[in-house]
C-alpha cells in the first residue's frame, strides 16, 4: 500500500510572519502521520523557522529547489547540505517553472536528484508536458523521457523512495485541471516506465502525485484513481482551510 502524499508548494508567496502563522494554525488539525504524509514546500527564508516549529507535529518541511553541489562559489544558491542541516526532508526538483524560467534541464534534475539522496532528502521530481505537446500527441513520449533522464543512475531502492509529480504545464495555475482519467493515464504510463527501466517492485512502490489546479473539490476523485498517490498543490495550498481539506482527503 502506498501512503498518500499531499504537498503544498507555496512558490514565491508569504512573508516570514505569514508562513509562521500558517504553520501554527494547522498544527493541531493535521491528521496523524500514519495515514497521509503532509509536506509544506516553502521559500528558503521560511525553512529554519518552519523546520524547527514542525518538529513536534506531523508536517514535513520541504524546499522548492536546491543546487546539486555541496558548497562553493555559486552565488545565490542553496546546497543540499544546508537543507539537511536544517532537517529539511523533501525538495521539489525540476518544477516546470524552474525548467521554464531558470534553465533547469533533465541533466540538472538528475544531478539534483542524486544529490538529494546523498543528503537523505526525498526528491519530488516534477515532469509534465506543454499544451502544444499534448495537442501533438507527444505527452507519453515526452514524460517518459523526462522520467528516464531525471532518474538515470539511481538504484532500485532509491527509486522506491522517489516521489514523482506529474504536472501538465497547461493545468498549472490556470484553473484547468486535467480530468482524473487524463491524469491517471499519464501516471499509469509513468509507473510502466519505472517498471521497464528499474523493476516491478520499484514501480509498485514509487509514489506519483498529480499537480495542476488541484482544489478541495477535485482532490477526492483524483486520489481515487489507480495510479495517483497524492497531489502537489500550488494555489490551494496557500490558505490554511483549503490545505487542510486537501490533506484530510488524503487521510
Ligand atoms: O507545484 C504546484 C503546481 O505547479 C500546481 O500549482 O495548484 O497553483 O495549479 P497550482
Amino acid at each position: 500500500m502506498r501512503k498518500p502524499i499531499i504537498a503544498g508548494n507555496w512558490k514565491m508567496n508569504k512573508l516570514a510572519a505569514e508562513g509562521a502563522r500558517f504553520l501554527m494554525d494547522i498544527r493541531e488539525k493535521v491528521p496523524e502521520e500514519g495515514r497521509v504524509e503532509t509536506v509544506v514546500c516553502a521559500p528558503f527564508i521560511h525553512l529554519p523557522f518552519l523546520s524547527e516549529a514542525a518538529r513536534d507535529f506531523p508536517v514535513s518541511i520541504g524546499a522548492q529547489n536546491m543546487h546539486h553541489e555541496e558548497s562553493g562559489a555559486f552565488t545565490g544558491e542553496v546546497s543540499p547540505a544546508m537543507l539537511s542541516d536544517l532537517l529539511i526532508s523533501h525538495v521539489i526538483i525540476g518544477h516546470s517553472e524552474r525548467r521554464q524560467y531558470f534553465n533547469e534541464t533533465d541533466e540538472t534534475v538528475n544531478q539534483k536528484t542524486h544529490a538529494a539522496f546523498e543528503h537523505g532528502i526525498t526528491p519530488i521530481v516534477c515532469v509534465g508536458e506543454s499544451l502544444e505537446q499534448r495537442e501533438n500527441n507527444e505527452t507519453m513520449d515526452f514524460v517518459e523521457s523526462q522520467v528516464v533522464k531525471g532518474l538515470e543512475g539511481l538504484s532500485e531502492e532509491q527509486v522506491k523512495d522517489v516521489v514523482l509529480a506529474y504536472e501538465p504545464i497547461w493545468a498549472i495555475g490556470t484553473g484547468k485541471t486535467a480530468s482524473s482519467e487524463q491524469a491517471n493515464e499519464v501516471c499509469t504510463h509513468i509507473r510502466k516506465v519505472i517498471e521497464k527501466t528499474f523493476s516491478k517492485e520499484a514501480a509498485e512502490a514509487v509514489r506519483i502525485q498529480y499537480g495542476g489546479s488541484v482544489k478541495p473539490e477535485t482532490i477526492e476523485e483524483l486520489l481515487s484513481m489507480s495510479d495517483i498517490d497524492g497531489a502537489l498543490v500550488g494555489g490551494a495550498s496557500l490558505k490554511e482551510e483549503s490545505f487542510l481539506k486537501l490533506v484530510e482527503a488524503g487521510a
